[in-house]
């Protein structure tokens, strides 16, 4: 530990930097003399024992350790020591200031939602489907490969990704608390091992290692402390889950990731073991809302970063969680583009494209549920044609989703619209069968 010193001359004159304010358009509580553009002074702290003491006092929470998320969104120096001062003296504060101005980082927005794709949030659904579709209609003429053709990064949504801080709500990257030791001692310690050395290598495998260890630890039933049991056999599924602490236990886990992305500047996907864990935080979210819990934001945060980490791995889950998700915020032609993009991008023999249609089905406005569902038909169709059936043991429940697509479509139709679906589906069936 650093020895404790009292505020000198220089904190007090940094300190009282937060009420000068820069240059027009500088953040509030940046430093620096009035009206010159100046940069600010030089720290007056000793980078190595800030070094130090964040990864003591800060790390826990902060959790690449060397503060990098400080650097790179760019807080005030003002704004770290205030920060700071909760955890440790201002002197320390001071250290960890001049530590984080050593780190090289590209800097960001403190407001940048990280990762939101073009960095634009939309206003509504509306606006989404001209942007992406250039009308407010599922596109008669797409094909599969035209949508597959779609990349999900790259479509402006009326998503609201997270932000990485912000003090007032928990629809923010930060967890709350330091990742659990049940998290990083289950099965032999397999997580801190892989942690560590994680801390040492910062290298891509180590960092899966940890990500994979940590989201088997937050849900064994092995692991008698672990807060994301849930148990599909028990009378009530989720009488072991904790649904906060679930939530920041990921949301740990997701910081650690997406500082591994910023650092490195990987923006496109890189394995689904790591892009799962930012739709583990939203699956944690939606228990919570399932359940009525007592939690803030509880769809906005089952939204956001439900489709956080779908836009990076659009083959991985079930259409219906982020779809329920997105209509309850009012986002239906999100939710059919979820559905029917999910399907083109499934792999071979899976039962899910076949879901995926009756998504589409329930999810789109009744003006979109005649062209959805007769591309979802369409794709279908085109993979039996290929050879790609579901394996036998999934074939009834492919059927019946075929099924009930075509009924829940019909109930939203006209007669000859449901006609022209009735022919698709048969022809789905007869390849199937
Ligand atoms: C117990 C967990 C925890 C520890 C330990 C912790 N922080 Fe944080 N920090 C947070 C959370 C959570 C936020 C996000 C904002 C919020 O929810 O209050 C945050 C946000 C911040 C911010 C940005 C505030 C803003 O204006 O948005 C700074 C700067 C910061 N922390 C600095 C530090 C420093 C420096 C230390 C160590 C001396 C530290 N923190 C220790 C949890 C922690």
């Amino acid at each position: 530990m650093p020895p404790y010193r009292s505020p000198s001359a220089a904190v007090t004159q940094l300190l009282s930097g937060a009420i000068v304010i820069t240059a027009a358009g500088c953040a509030g509580d940046s430093l620096g003399p009035p009206g010159t553009g100046d940069p600010p002074p030089p720290p007056v702290g000793d980078a190595i024992a800030g070094a130090v003491a964040f990864v003591e006092n800060c790390g826990t929470c902060h959790a690449a350790q060397d503060g990098f998320d400080l650097a790179f969104f760019a807080f005030p120096d003002t704004t770290i020591v205030r920060r700071a001062v909760a955890h440790v003296d201002t002197g320390t504060a001071l250290d960890i200031v001049a530590h984080i101005r050593t780190i090289e980082a590209r800097s960001a927005e403190r407001t940048t939602r990280v990762f939101q794709p073009l960095e634009v949030v939309l206003g509504s659904d509306l606006e989404f489907a001209l942007d992406v579709f250039g009308a407010d209609r599922w596109p008669a003429d797409l094909t599969g490969d035209g949508l597959l053709a779609i990349d999900p990064r790259a479509v402006k949504v009326a998503v609201e990704f997270p932000i990485w801080s912000v003090e007032e709500t928990n629809i923010d990257w930060m967890p709350a608390k330091p990742i659990g030791d049940a998290l990083l001692d289950f099965d032999g310690g397999s997580a801190r091992f892989a942690l560590d050395r994680y801390y040492t290598t910062r290298s891509l495998d180590d960092l899966a290692r940890t990500v994979v260890a940590l989201r088997i630890a937050d849900r064994s039933f092995e692991n008698l402390d672990a807060p994301c049991i849930e148990d599909p056999n028990a009378d009530d599924p989720l009488a072991l889950f904790r649904a906060e602490e679930c939530f920041e236990a990921r949301r740990w886990t997701s910081t650690l990731v997406a500082q591994h992305m910023l650092r490195t500047g990987l923006e496109m996907p890189i394995s689904p073991v790591l892009h799962d864990v930012w739709w583990d935080v939203g699956n944690a979210a939606r228990r919570a809302a399932q359940r009525r819990d007592d939690f803030d934001n509880a769809v906005e945060n089952w939204a956001s970063w439900m489709y956080l980490g779908w836009s990076f791995a659009p083959q991985q889950h079930a259409s219906v969680y982020l779809g329920i998700a997105l209509n309850e915020l009012g986002l239906p032609r999100h939710s059919t583009f979820v559905a029917l993009r999910s399907q083109v991008a499934r792999g071979r023999r899976s039962l899910a494209p076949y879901r995926d249609v009756r998504n589409a089905a329930i999810f789109s406005p009744a003006t979109w549920t005649r062209d959805a569902v007769r591309f979802g038909f369409g794709h279908l169709i085109a993979r039996l044609e290929e050879g790609d059936a579901p394996r036998d043991e999934a074939l009834a429940e492919a059927e019946q989703s075929v099924e009930d697509a075509y009924e829940i479509a019909a109930r939203k139709l006209f007669q000859i619209d449901v006609d022209e679906l009735q022919e698709l589906r048969d022809r789905v069936l007869d390849l199937l069968r």
